[in-house]
Parts: C-alpha cells; sequence; structure tokens
C-alpha cells in the first residue's frame, strides 16, 4: 500500500471484532512511531496497554479511587474499552507553556504514525477523548504521575465494520499564495 493510499484510507472504527491483538506487534508500532519529530528529542511520552482482561479490574479501581462514579462517564468507559485493546497516549507536562504546546504537537505526530501503521497491519483504531481521562481518580487508577496528563485514549483492534473515508475540504481551497 501506498503511503497515500494509507492516509486516506485510515478511518476511526467503532465496532471490533473480539480478537485479541498481539502486544509484540503493538510494541513494534509504537517502536516506529516514535520516530515522530520531537523538540530537543524531549520524546514527552509513555504508552500504557489496557486490554479486554484488565479493563474490570481499572473500573474498579477508579470507583475505589473516586467513591462512585458518573453513569455517563461510566458508558463513555464501557464504549472506548469495548476495543480489544486501548492504548493511552501519556505525555509528560512540562513548566514551560510554549514547549508544552510543541509536546502536544509531538505526541499527535506519533499517535498519527501509529494509526497509520496499525492501519497497513489490518488493524482498526479510533482517538477518543472522553471527559474522564481528566478526572484524578481515574488518573491515579491508571497510575499516573501529577506531571502528566493522559492525551488521548485510542482503540485498537481487528475491525468489525470499517467505515467509509469522510471526504475533506480540497487543500486547493485553504492555500492563498503570500
Ligand atoms: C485529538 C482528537 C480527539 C478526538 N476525540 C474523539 C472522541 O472523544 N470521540 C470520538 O468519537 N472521536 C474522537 N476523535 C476522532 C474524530 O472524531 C475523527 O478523527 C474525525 O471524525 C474524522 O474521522 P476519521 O478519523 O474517520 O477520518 C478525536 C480526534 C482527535 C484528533
Amino acid at each position: 500500500m501506498k503511503l497515500n493510499e494509507i492516509i486516506k484510507n485510515r478511518v476511526s472504527v467503532k465496532k471490533y471484532l473480539d480478537e485479541k491483538v498481539d502486544i509484540s506487534l503493538l510494541t513494534e508500532l509504537l517502536d516506529v512511531a516514535v520516530y515522530a519529530p520531537n523538540h530537543k528529542m524531549r520524546e514527552p511520552w509513555r504508552f500504557i496497554l489496557i486490554d479486554q482482561e484488565r479493563k474490570n479490574e481499572l473500573k474498579q479501581n477508579w470507583i475505589n479511587q473516586s467513591g462512585t462514579i458518573d453513569p455517563q462517564d461510566e458508558k463513555k468507559f464501557d464504549n472506548v474499552f469495548s476495543a480489544p485493546m486501548v492504548i493511552a497516549f501519556i505525555m509528560k507536562l512540562n513548566q514551560n507553556y510554549n514547549d508544552e504546546i510543541e509536546d502536544l504537537q509531538a505526541v499527535a505526530a506519533l499517535i498519527q504514525n501509529f494509526m497509520l501503521l496499525a492501519y497497513e497491519q489490518g488493524l482498526g483504531t479510533a482517538i477518543k477523548t472522553p471527559g474522564f481521562i481528566e478526572l484524578d481518580g481515574f488518573k491515579e487508577a491508571l497510575g499516573i504521575q501529577t506531571d502528566e496528563i493522559i492525551a488521548d485514549l485510542v482503540m485498537v483492534g481487528k475491525p468489525e465494520i470499517v467505515p467509509n473515508p469522510k471526504p475533506r475540504i480540497p487543500a486547493k481551497e485553504k492555500i492563498s499564495m503570500y
């Protein structure tokens, strides 16, 4: 597959087959994805993999940390964690605001790298940023440090249904000559 086909055909997948995802394959893909541009080689990321076997434990830890969880948050949790694997992309916070914006861009580049590589391997992905990723109870349950944030959760697995790519506004409509 050519890179332009990979970029244009990658889509956010909602429904996944009930098949385990090979952790060594994911590790290989992440090992390539880390070649994303990142300023001053801060490499401001780490990854937490949560599979189907551990998702209930994560939810229980969250309940233990918070006492209770909002039913809407629980619904969103169940939706995201319906995928065979979820990768939490963790970013280290930066004391400097401009550096932190750069670091967010670096993490976004890394995630796109990862999703394209996953697509090339026949895996579906979807980025999710439900509100609960900012809650202390959830962050503590997942083992996030005080100087870190969950940048994104990414669902990963063999797709059950592959949606059609959504059309984009052609770039030529957004280009002007200075
Ligand atoms: C930073 C970021 C956060 C996103 N968060 C969500 C989300 O919380 N829920 C969701 O359904 N999709 C989320 N998406 C996915 C977009 O909705 C999706 O990429 C967009 O609709 C384009 O569709 P495509 O990925 O199939 O091309 C997010 C995408 C990005 C880049």
